[in-house]
């Protein structure tokens, strides 16, 4: 049995908590939140409840930490638990800045325990199978791709407002698209970011265009949709043969995604359209279900790795930069450190 201690029992802890219960080998040992109140009435009674999360990491029992809090704490509960040599699912985000994830990824190789980003896009069916169909060839060469996230601000804590603590829709939605695009095309030659700040200065309505040799990538995010506006994201690729289009919506924001409607449509010159459905088993359960996988078997998380992530953030810094100079930024820096094709090879489907 895998011992999994959760810190934060908000939205995303509340999830987890549901996904490793319906895994047979888990136990939840420990929850960790100083003002979780009543949200904490349907925990299994056997889980200690902390208040105080650094005495709780000191002290348990589990093998694995979760981390679900607000972004800017994920560093220093990160580090503590690598300290332990505990093995750890961080909630994403992994940071609001290069150093702050370089420092995580140091003291998880260190501890040579897995470190995992909980990266869900990676474990969503149509997600995945837009990867696949990219890969083998089905659009020709991808020439463009738009992505979009559009979302009501969360009403369910004051923290996303704070550009300190959740980084604006800049590093709270758009890491999930930009994730997915940069594991599947590479990182980009440069960038072009423009936007529009909050008055409590988050950067939330973004569009962020990002260039490489062959193609462009436009991804527009926002916090900035009025109360009501149905939680929408999308992805469209378009190729020399074809294109494919992926639409989630639903009434009420993200915490409502199990009501979503998905609509994943793939066309090609001189063929059919086809259509794309799933019987989808939910994301959050299939990526618990994957890392603990990976933390029984002592295996790498190969679908989510901890370099990719971090390059993911550095391509935000980057955009933050763009959008405070109003000038492209190049990443040749990170071209470098991570080659451009790096991921076309790497067999990210989630096959399970
Ligand atoms: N993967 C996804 O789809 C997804 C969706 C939403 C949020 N997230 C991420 O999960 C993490 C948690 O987000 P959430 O929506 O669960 O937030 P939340 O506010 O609902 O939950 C955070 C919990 O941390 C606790 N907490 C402990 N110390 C705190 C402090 N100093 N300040 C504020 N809260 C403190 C709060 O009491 C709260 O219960 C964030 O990094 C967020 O970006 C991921």
């Amino acid at each position: 049995v895998v011992k999994v201690a959760i810190l934060g029992f908000g939205f995303m802890g509340r999830t987890h908590l549901e996904a490793y219960r319906s895994l047979p080998s888990v136990e939840v040992v420990n929850i960790g939140d100083p003002n979780a109140g009543s949200r904490l009435q349907d925990v299994p009674n056997s889980a200690g409840i902390y208040s105080d999360l650094e005495r709780l990491v000191r002290e348990t029992k589990a093998d694995v930490i979760d981390v679900c809090l607000p972004t800017f704490l994920h560093e220093k509960y990160v580090l503590l638990a690598a300290q332990r040599g505990l093995h750890v699912l961080c909630e994403k985000p992994l940071a609001l800045t290069v150093a702050e994830a370089d420092r995580m990824l140091e003291a998880t190789n260190k501890a040579g325990t897995t470190f995992m980003v909980a990266q869900v896009l990676r474990f969503f069916s149509h997600y995945t199978k837009v990867k696949e169909l990219v890969t083998s060839g089905e659009i020709g060469q991808p020439i463009f791709a738009a992505a979009a996230r559009l979302s009501e601000p969360p009403q369910w804590a004051k923290w996303f407002q704070d550009p300190a603590k959740g980084g604006g829709a800049l590093f709270d939605l758009q890491i999930h698209d930009l994730d997915y695009l940069l594991n599947l095309f590479g990182l980009p030659n440069s960038l072009m970011t423009s936007g529009v700040r909050s008055g409590s200065g988050c950067w939330d309505q973004v569009m962020n265009v990002l260039s490489y040799a062959d193609k462009q990538i436009a991804i527009e995010s926002s916090y900035r949709m009025p109360i009501g506006w149905p939680f929408t994201s999308t992805l469209r690729i378009t190729g020399t043969t074809g294109a494919i289009e992926y639409r989630f919506r639903v009434q009420g924001n993200v915490d409502q995604a199990a009501r979503a409607q998905h609509e994943l449509v793939l066309y090609r010159n001189g063929k059919p359209t086809e259509r794309f459905d799933f019987d989808d088993p939910d994301p959050y359960v299939r990526e618990i279900q994957y890392f603990i996988e990976c933390v029984e078997n002592r295996t790498e998380p190969s679908l989510v790795r901890p370099r990719d992530c971090r390059n993911a953030i550095a391509v935000l810094e980057s955009s933050l930069q763009s959008l405070v100079t109003g000038s492209p930024v190049s990443l040749a820096h990170l071209q470098q450190e991570m080659p451009a094709t790096a991921t076309q090879g790497s067999s990210a489907n989630a096959s399970h």
